[in-house]
């Protein structure tokens, strides 16, 4: 039986790259996300057929709706071997305005609780395969961004929950780990550069070392396959990232003093 992987957000941008990649790899697929009918045209474009793909309609910021997603995945399909929790959104915030605590309270449950309620389903099955003999590795995956890793202008509540996917992800492969004599559960954060999807078409600033989907994605592939722990994807965006990191508060505030700041985008 092929190995399965079940990604959320494969109605568009790197979900869909990620599918092509892990389908040209052989695998079959279980795609997540509101849109189903999308999921089915790409599937049907790509010339897949039931037997390499399923469409599990789900929004991700519902725990119900996502967690019955997964259960009905295991029941007809069985463990995936990746989960990669990629859904999200990007929305700009003025945190003056009262109206976008809205916007705040909606990126937190879809990009952080979504991601956690993505995993949790998941968690306790791949812990009690792991123990058996020759198992695969089981490894599950949250796509991060780069945003994540310093607060920027205007886009406090994506690079918040960003950065809450990071230290989730941390604390999560602290707590799955193997142990002495026990197999663990492999946790990978993949934190993208900007790549071209429609989630970057809309921005109006620079977007250095932009790559594109698939090249994304195989990159992504191989980083999962080898269970690395964390990537920043392209490794140029990881380099300046760790330099901004390091920089010191009055110096990064100096830099992006006169950078274009996120956009605001009412809900
Ligand atoms: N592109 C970049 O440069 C970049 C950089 C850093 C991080 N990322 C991260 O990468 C991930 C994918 O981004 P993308 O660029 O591919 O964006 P995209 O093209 O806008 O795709 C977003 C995907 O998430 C799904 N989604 C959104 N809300 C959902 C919900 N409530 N329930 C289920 N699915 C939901 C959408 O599907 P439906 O609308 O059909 O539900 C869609 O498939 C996101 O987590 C994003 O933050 C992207």
């Amino acid at each position: 039986m092929q190995p399965l992987v079940f990604i959320t957000g494969a109605s568009s941008g790197l979900g869909q790259a990620l599918a092509l990649r892990y389908h040209q790899a052989g695998w079959r697929l279980a795609l997540v996300a509101r849109r189903a009918e999308e999921m089915h045209h790409w599937a049907q474009s790509h010339a897949l057929t039931a037997d390499h793909y399923r469409v599990f309609a789900a929004d991700v910021s519902d725990e119900a709706s996502i967690i019955g997603a997964a259960e009905q995945c295991m029941a007809s399909l069985g463990l995936p071997q990746v989960v990669i929790a990629n859904a999200g959104i990007s929305q700009g915030m003025d945190s003056a305005i009262r109206a976008d605590l809205a916007v705040l309270q909606r990126v937190m449950a879809t990009n952080v609780l979504g991601l956690a309620a993505t995993f949790q389903p998941f968690i306790a099955p791949m812990q009690a395969q792991a123990q058996v003999h020759n198992a695969p590795p089981f490894t599950l995956v949250g796509i991060a961004s780069v945003a994540g890793i310093r607060g920027l202008p205007g886009h406090a509540a994506y690079s918040a929950s960003k950065a809450a996917v990071i230290s989730y992800c941390e604390s999560l492969r602290g707590e799955l780990r193997s142990t002495s004599g026990r197999a663990g559960v492999r946790v990978v954060t993949i934190a993208p550069g900007y790549i071209d999807t429609p989630l970057t078409r809309k921005n109006k600033y620079p977007m250095p070392f932009l790559m594109s989907a698939q090249a994304f994605a195989d990159q992504a592939f191989k980083t999962i396959q080898r269970g690395s722990s964390y990537r920043v994807i392209p490794w140029p965006m990881g380099l300046v990232a760790k330099l901004l990191r390091l920089l010191p508060n009055a110096w990064f505030d100096r830099v992006l003093q006169n950078q274009p700041r996120k956009h605001r985008e009412p809900l």
